[in-house]
């Protein structure tokens, strides 16, 4: 049965409801996202779903994890249909604020976690992990969720969020989603809409190449992580789009401390981004207690 959905603007209000809820003893579980919401976001409040009394899913294109040359203002935003998916899936409360209310006028204020947001896509997106981290303390303040999800798609984002939430001493825990796929095995992402059907054909090569290396390291034993990134960077110029300054980065780092593996060992991340036409894509996969 559909329930009724709140729409809360009010940061203060959304507190408030939160509160009352809590004090009935209720447990709130919570899902933030920009909107443009598809299956990857949908498996993330399936589980918060199944696991809360009450889901909050904020929808908020957040401008402080934009650069200035990034697609801020060609974002999708589909707000109506986002609407209906989260009633279909049993969400009790959508937040979404305007840019206005959550960064007023002489807003100062930012949370960094060091070292770990100049890597990988940090080094290419300088300033992103700073909006990202800053946006999700101030929901999490005022969400106040006991559990909030994140998928795995955005792996770097999931520890940066993860060791926030540890240096900050904050109390609420953090759980990660499996990244959901096309059935051809692209990584779903709201910036999938920018590409064209040639360029979508292309953007098989990204999972295309972690396969292979994930065949690479688990069945012909090979530990040398150059020669795994030389086989992803091959398969990812294979095609007919992609070119050598289209890769941002092709990395293989522990799937803990994000630290690069030159040999292969232990929980491994595979990860790379890809520019393709007017879309930069991003995956990923994680392989486990390799010996
Ligand atoms: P957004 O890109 O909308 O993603 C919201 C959440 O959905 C993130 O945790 C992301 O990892 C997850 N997600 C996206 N695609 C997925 C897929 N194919 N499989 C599984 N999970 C997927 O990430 C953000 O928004 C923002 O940075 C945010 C955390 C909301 C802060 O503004």
């Amino acid at each position: 049965m559909k329930n009724r959905i709140k729409i809360i603007k009010s940061p203060e209000k959304l507190t408030n409801i939160i509160k009352e809820l809590k004090k009935r003893g209720k447990s709130v579980g919570f899902v933030p996202t920009m909107g443009a919401l598809h299956n990857g976001h949908f498996s993330l409040i399936k589980k918060a779903r199944k696991e809360n009394d009450i889901v909050v899913v904020s929808i908020f294109v957040n401008p402080t994890q934009f650069g200035p040359n990034e697609d801020y203002k060609n974002y999708p935003r589909t707000f109506k249909e986002d609407k209906e998916n989260c009633l279909n899936l049993g969400v009790d409360i959508i937040f979404a604020p305007t840019a206005e209310k959550l960064y007023p006028e002489g807003y100062k204020t930012f949370v960094e976690v060091k070292d770990l947001s100049d890597i990988l896509c940090g080094k290419f997106r300088p300033g992103h992990f700073k909006g990202v981290a800053t946006i999700v303390l101030k929901l999490f303040n005022i969400v106040q969720p006991d559990t909030a999800y994140f998928g795995l798609k955005d792996y770097q984002q999931f520890v940066i969020i993860n060791k926030m939430v540890k240096d900050l001493n904050l109390n609420i825990k953090i759980k990660g989603v499996s990244t959901v796929r096309e059935k051809d095995g692209l990584a779903l992402s709201s910036r999938n809409k920018y590409l064209n059907e040639q360029e979508r054909k292309e953007a098989l090569l990204l999972y295309k190449s972690l396969k292979s290396a994930e065949q690479l390291i688990k069945y012909e034993n090979v530990k040398n992580s150059d020669v795994i990134k030389k086989n992803i960077k091959n398969i990812l110029l294979s095609g007919n789009i992609i070119k050598n300054k289209d890769i941002d980065y092709i990395a293989i780092v522990d799937a803990h401390s994000l630290a690069e593996l030159k040999k292969i060992k232990g929980d491994v991340l595979i990860a790379l981004a890809v520019h393709l036409g007017k879309a930069r894509l991003i995956d990923n996969i994680v392989i486990r207690k390799v010996k």
